[in-house]
């Protein structure tokens, strides 16, 4: 197969940032996806309905002339926050999730929860209207091994929080273990996942053996090789369940070429590049269109995008090494191997 067109893709988790970083990186995005969840963990973070609707007006005034992009608002779940602003902000259509950063999990997490029983009234209300929660699935016990913080967290604070709020649909983010797919796997359609562009094409022994490679470095982190074959596995089984997130997470590159780099990989550029490779080679490619068109719509219950996208397979191409932004230069995420599917 040299060519193939797909109804066209959405990112089901999406960093823009704010400010001069966004208008560098989202024309990266709009160029190749229709919607995506836009992750609200700002500095400060979109806790309220006010602030994603403001959020939203900055990235509409920010898209490039002549391009179409809907961002699909996210609120950042606090230990404060107010389950009837929740509740207005997704009535309006504003909001299609809230997101849980544990505290200190990750990027810009500090406004996190800590303690589960604070938000225990939120989550009801959610469950009540069917608002899903996105989770970014790790524990922070610095006793756990930081290989070990999801299956931990799965265990410790996914399964209870969904036993204890029945109904309430849940994403898990960004899954990277074979723990993640069983537990999806085991569960009704109130549970959905999403899987990045760098945890489908790497393990840790990419970013670690050989020299040490910051852009390769993002939460949760590269697992052994065993656990990217599961999520091969689920990405590639057209399973309702399992969507594309490209957690595409841009930090200025040299904040990640550092002695204490960001976590991040800035993937919206080459993402359906990498995706249709990575399929091609699992002998899937008639299954890309449900990992990154379908699947994601059908569990948020919104409509399919009409247009389409072509994707054509030719000589390798030569993306940009780096974005330049207003904020600085953002490396673009390279997976050590030649790309012969462009879009369009
Ligand atoms: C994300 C970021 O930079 O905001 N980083 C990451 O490594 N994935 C945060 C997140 O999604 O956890
Ligand atoms: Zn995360
Ligand atoms: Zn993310």
């Amino acid at each position: 197969m040299t060519s193939l067109t797909i109804a066209r893709p959405d990112d089901w988790h999406l960093h823009l940032r704010d400010g001069a970083m966004m208008e560098g990186v989202l024309p990266h995005s709009a160029r190749d996806f229709a919607r995506a969840i836009i992750m609200p963990n700002l500095v400060p973070p979109v806790v309220t309905g006010a602030q994603a609707s403001a959020y939203r007006d900055r990235i509409l005034a920010a898209l490039p002339e002549g391009m179409a992009f809907d961002p699909l608002m996210t609120l950042y779940l606090t230990e404060d926050t107010d389950a009837d602003d929740v509740a207005a902000a997704h009535a309006s259509g504003l909001v299609k999730a809230v997101k849980l950063y544990p505290a200190g999990a990750t990027t810009n997490s500090a406004s996190g929860v800590a303690n589960f029983d604070n938000v225990r009234g939120v989550l009801e209300r959610m469950a009540e209207i069917g608002l899903p929660l996105c989770v970014h699935g790790e524990v922070t016990d610095g006793d756990i091994d930081i290989f070990d913080r999801e299956a931990v967290f799965i265990d410790r604070v996914l399964d209870p929080i969904r036993r204890a709020t029945p109904g309430l649909r849940v994403v898990m983010e960004h899954i990277t273990t074979s723990d993640a797919v069983a537990y999806a796997r085991a569960q009704d359609d109130s549970i959905g996942a999403t899987i990045t562009v760098q945890h489908l094409m790497l393990d840790r022994n990419d970013m670690l053996v050989g020299g040490i490679r910051p852009h390769y470095y993002c939460l949760p982190i590269l697992k052994r090789g065993s656990h990217k074959t599961a999520l091969l596995d689920a990405a590639t089984s057209g399973e309702a369940r399992f969507f594309l997130g490209t957690d595409s997470a841009p930090h200025a590159t040299h904040t990640k070429e550092n002695a204490c780099g960001c976590a991040g990989c800035f993937t919206a550029p080459v993402a359906l590049s990498c995706l249709a490779e990575t399929f091609e080679a699992a002998g899937a490619l008639d299954r890309l269109e449900a990992f990154v068109s379908l699947n994601g719509p059908a569990f948020y219950g919104l409509p399919v995008n009409t247009d389409t996208i072509t994707l054509t397979k030719g000589d390798p191409i030569t993306p940009p090494a780096s974005v330049d932004t207003g904020a600085g230069p953002v490396t673009v995420f390279d997976a050590g191997r030649p790309l012969h599917w462009r879009v369009g």
